[in-house]
């Protein structure tokens, strides 16, 4: 696997990847959240593609990625609580939802026919320079199938879709290993859509009450808040204190709860951030057939630990 820091990918590399793109193909590219499965928004068969690939619902919409504030602008319309947050936090882990251009040249079938775009710009290096040599705004939603765990590392992407990806961007693990948080603008007051790798208190700091939508909303705005979403293929568990028969241990802070065929530890020292990045590969490495569950120790709500604890929730339902 390549080393960021010793191996930049190279510029020729970059170079094919952004002509898979415009030639309407699949690439799989790291953010500093999870790995993106990325087309040309703009191209609804590329788009199609990505559904297909992701054996998603199609009334799923994508997320929009591009390199700058400016590249965005020419695609939804920003309010002042747009301008105050994106100031502060893009490029960076935080998704927009906000009202499309009339002239937006993003495909329908991307925002799966809503009048509103979700909006991004990644803070990962290469993620920006690939958006910039792609040329054209990326839809990528997380890479992987449907339904079950996000990929934080390209080998995950390999495992979850295989030879659906034309090409895989593989620049090591994702640093902050769990998705964007996605506020929606585009309503009457700001409603926290998903909660992510941006913490609501940082952004209700700047723009005054976010309002959670929740998971009786008759028609769920973000999949991500169907309720079994993120699911892993045994049975998972949380809060657990003592462990059951067969159960893998998915354990927090410096506490144990006894012997189990398998153990990780999200953090030892009980860092919330540092559980979320090894959240999703934990899951994945504990999720075999062999067990008869994962039992999952209580994570503070607090911080990212918010974001956690909503991905187990619906992993657990
Ligand atoms: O960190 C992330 O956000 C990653 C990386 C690749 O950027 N992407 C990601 O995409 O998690 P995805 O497709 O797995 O989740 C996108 C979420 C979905 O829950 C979707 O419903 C919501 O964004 N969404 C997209 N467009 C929307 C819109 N116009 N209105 C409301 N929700 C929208
Ligand atoms: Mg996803």
């Amino acid at each position: 696997m390549s080393d960021p820091t010793n191996e930049p990918i190279a510029e020729e590399v970059l170079q094919r990847a952004a002509e898979c793109i415009q030639a309407g193909q699949l690439v799989a590219f790291p953010t500093e959240t999870v790995y993106g499965l990325g087309a040309d928004a703009t191209n609804a068969d590329a788009i199609a593609a990505i559904y297909a690939a992701k054996d998603r619902p199609s009334f799923n919409p994508l997320i929009i990625h591009v390199a700058s504030l400016e590249a965005a602008e020419q695609l939804v319309v920003f309010d002042d609580h747009a301008r105050t947050l994106t100031a502060t936090c893009w490029p960076g882990a935080l998704t927009l939802v906000l009202p499309r251009r009339e002239d937006c040249a993003v495909s329908l079938l991307a925002a799966a026919g809503l009048e509103t775009l979700a909006i991004r710009v990644p803070a990962h290096a290469l993620a920006q320079r690939f958006l910039e040599k792609a040329g054209v705004p990326i839809a990528a939603p997380s890479a992987n199938r449907s339904g079950t765990v996000s990929s934080t590392k390209a080998d995950h992407v390999r495992a979850s879709l295989g030879g659906a990806v034309n090409m895989v961007l593989d620049d090591g693990p994702c640093q902050i290993g769990l998705e964007s948080t996605i506020i929606d603008l585009a309503g009457d007051a700001p409603t926290l859509l998903r909660a992510g790798g941006v913490t609501i208190e940082l952004l209700e700091r700047q723009i005054g009450e976010i309002k959670t939508a929740t998971d009786d909303d008759t028609a769920p705005k973000a999949p991500g808040m169907l309720s079994r979403h993120y699911a892993t293929a045994i049975p998972l568990r949380m809060d657990a204190l003592e462990l059951r028969e067969g159960e893998a241990l998915l354990a927090f802070g410096g506490r144990t709860l006894g012997p189990a065929p398998a153990i990780c530890n999200l953090s030892r020292g009980g860092d919330v951030k540092e559980a979320a990045t090894n959240l999703f590969d934990m899951m994945r490495q504990l999720d075999k057939p062999e067990f008869t569950g994962i039992a999952v120790m209580e994570i503070p709500e607090t911080g990212l630990g918010r974001a956690i604890n909503d991905r187990l929730r619906r992993a657990s339902k």
